[in-house]
């Protein structure tokens, strides 16, 4: 079972999901009914992939019961003012009562606490198990959970080994916000030398040992593929495990890009 991290909002969300965007149509729900077969229960969409409908349809026929997959979906910053009708949709698309996790996709230019009392709305009538935000600042953060005293339970930010920032990681954890890295192989070099070394020790590709760094770290991780053997591939992380050394070296790969 994937290891999980547990929100605010006293849910859990599996640190390894898997990521959807720019797959649409036949290809996303493929793809998702892919991930689902190979074991993922955490799937994270967003009204601007343009593809809920088909991760509805393919968590509906992969026959995994609905309270055992995490669902994430966002909200873009234009709807700011549109909430509730957006997440509506979203519901009816996704063919579900409740998401597991909303999330401001970018700070709306204005009216970011106006929005969130939106969704701290849609928490507390059950809408979204949890809340959160994506390409926030702390300072940003801070904002809001000063104006409403509820604090986003998730931070959706760009993030790799090469990205990786001890600080920022802390400054989240000091104000209980979970932090989940988007584009990990995007913002990665998977020919870097040291990746390759690590991956051989262990028998595994550099992708992989990417993801099992994020999960060590206790960052929720979304990788995309479209194809199902790399699908499969990448949830296989369980079978190795980074030493202390093995994670320093990868939290170094920033100093040497
Ligand atoms: N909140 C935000 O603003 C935001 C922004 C970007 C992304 N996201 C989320 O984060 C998810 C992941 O980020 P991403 O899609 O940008 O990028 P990513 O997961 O870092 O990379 C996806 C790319 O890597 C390839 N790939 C997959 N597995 C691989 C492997 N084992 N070895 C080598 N290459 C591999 C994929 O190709 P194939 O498909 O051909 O396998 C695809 O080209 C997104 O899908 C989305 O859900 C959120």
């Amino acid at each position: 079972m994937t290891p999980a991290v547990t929100l605010n909002s006293g849910t859990t969300m599996p640190l390894l999901g898997f990521g959807t965007w720019q797959i649409r149509g036949d290809k996303a729900y493929q793809a998702v009914l892919a991930a689902l077969e190979a074991g993922y229960r955490h799937i994270d969409t967003a009204t601007m992939y343009g593809n809920e409908a088909e991760v509805g349809r393919a968590l509906r026929d992969s026959g995994v019961p609905r309270d055992e997959v995490f669902v994430t979906t966002k909200l873009p910053p234009e709807r700011a003012g549109k909430e509730d009708a957006t997440l509506a949709a979203s519901l009816r698309a996704l063919g579900v009562d409740a998401v597991d996790l909303w999330l401001i996709h970018w700070p709306p230019r204005r009216k970011s606490v106006a929005v969130w009392e939106k969704f701290v709305a849609a928490r507390s009538d059950g809408r979204a198990r949890a809340i959160g935000v994506s390409n926030y600042g702390l300072d940003e953060i801070d904002e809001l959970s000063t104006a409403t005293g509820v604090t986003p339970a998730v931070n959706q930010i760009r993030f790799g080994p090469a990205l990786y920032d001890a600080k920022l990681v802390a400054g989240h954890r000091e104000r209980g916000v979970v932090v989940e890295g988007y584009s990990p192989f995007k913002t990665t070099n998977l020919h870097d030398p040291a990746l390759t070394r690590i991956a051989e020790a262990h028998g595994v590709d550099p992708a992989r040992v990417v993801l099992r760094w994020h999960v060590q770290r206790e960052i929720v991780v979304i990788p995309k593929s479209a194809r199902a053997e790399r699908i499969a591939r990448n949830f296989d992380i369980d079978g190795f495990s980074l030493s202390d050394e093995e994670l320093a070296e990868v939290d170094g790969l920033a100093q040497r890009l």
